[in-house]
């Protein structure tokens, strides 16, 4: 039941949603949102007694904003074009002063592009799989590594681009696979020695002192027999089928304050604000190395990782995305919401 009090806040929602469009590209908008998610979240903020105004973050992002007014923006834009997309909506609202929840775009623009990121990260010691990145088509640079490699778009995320074949077991294959991912997306491609062992994300939340490492989730691959398995597009899709979700995992505590300290450095290291989620892979060595960082990961109810490492911690969808606009709120001196 909506209540007749005047709502604390105007929140903005941003987003960019799924338009289906034909493409022989599979994935081509697999990081877009559904509606779905857009209202889930705005469901949850009104909840709260919170006007929620919607903004799709297209060309007219300026006027809607004009016309929204909003105290707060809950921003989940993936952005429309370039390699720092994810970053606009951040720079534009930075640009005209209204707070907004999740990372700013200095921090959104490295973390879309793997390879920065994992420079970055390495200069504090934070291991990452021995990697090149490749501007066209020639693999000539490949040289010395230890095969299987993984070849992923450098700037993408929802495993755009990342299916099975992006697994190659020698040089002609990663000949093949890096002319065809050249052709589908066009961009910079990411080399990586493959990572064999167990995989796990973490989920973080809050800032400063404040800042709460959520304990991992080992994605846990049914099939046993294969030794290549991945998150691909298509696991994701149908998890359900293909993968057990296990939290916390079955890690002796050394291990696990590994991975909680780790991805704390990482989160302050890259500035990340409020909410985050990083992926991991771990070898039968017990060494740890960093995959990549989501700095503005899914929030699909039932569907993204992010709301379910919350939901193993006890923190449901409402509480969750009120978490995130009460640590934005904090950062900007505005009273907080009731939870
Ligand atoms: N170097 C690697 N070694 C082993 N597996 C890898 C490696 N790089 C990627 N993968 C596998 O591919 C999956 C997707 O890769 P990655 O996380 O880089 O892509 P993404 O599209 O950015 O993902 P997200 O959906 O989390 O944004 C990983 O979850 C992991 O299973
Ligand atoms: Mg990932």
């Amino acid at each position: 039941m909506e209540s007749d009090a005047v709502p604390l806040y105007v929140v903005g929602l941003t987003y960019n949603l799924k338009k289906g469009i034909a493409s022989e590209v599979e994935d081509l908008e697999a990081e877009y949102d559904d509606i779905s998610t857009v209202h889930a979240i705005r469901d949850s903020l009104k909840k709260a007694g919170l006007k929620v105004e919607l903004i799709e973050a297209d060309e007219n992002i300026f006027y809607r904003l004009q016309d929204a007014k909003p105290d707060i923006v809950f921003n989940i834009a993936e952005g429309l074009r370039g390699r720092g997309r994810e970053a606009q909506i951040p720079a534009i609202l930075t640009h005209c002063g209204i707070p907004f929840t999740g990372s700013d775009e200095t921090t959104l623009c490295i973390a879309l592009d793997k390879a920065l990121t994992k420079r970055l990260l390495a200069s504090y010691r934070i291991k990452t799989p021995r990697y090149k990145v490749i501007d066209g088509v020639n693999t000539g640079s490949i040289r010395n590594f230890n095969f299987p490699l993984i070849v992923k778009p450098n700037a993408e995320g929802s495993s755009k681009g990342i299916s099975e074949h992006a697994i190659v077991k020698n040089p002609e294959e990663l000949k093949r696979q890096v002319r065809m991912e050249y052709e589908a997306y066009g961009q910079q491609l990411l080399v990586e020695e493959f990572i064999r062992g167990r995989e796990f994300t973490v989920g973080i939340i809050g800032n400063g002192s404040e800042t709460r490492v959520l304990p991992p989730m080992e994605i846990v691959y049914n099939d046993k027999n294969s030794k290549n398995n991945i998150y691909s597009y298509n696991v994701k899709k149908n998890y359900e089928k293909y993968v057990t979700y296990v939290c916390p995992p079955d890690l002796d505590k050394k291990l696990l304050d590994k991975i909680e300290r780790t991805s704390g450095k990482i989160y302050e290291v890259l500035q990340c604000k409020d909410f985050s989620r990083i992926d991991f892979r771990m070898d039968e060595k017990g060494e740890l190395y960093f995959i990549e960082i989501n700095p503005l990961p899914g929030l699909a109810p039932g569907y993204s990782d992010y709301p379910m490492l919350a939901g193993f911690s006890g923190i449901g969808y409402n509480e969750l995305i009120l978490m995130i606009l009460n640590s934005a709120l904090k950062r900007y001196g505005m009273k907080t919401v009731n939870v």
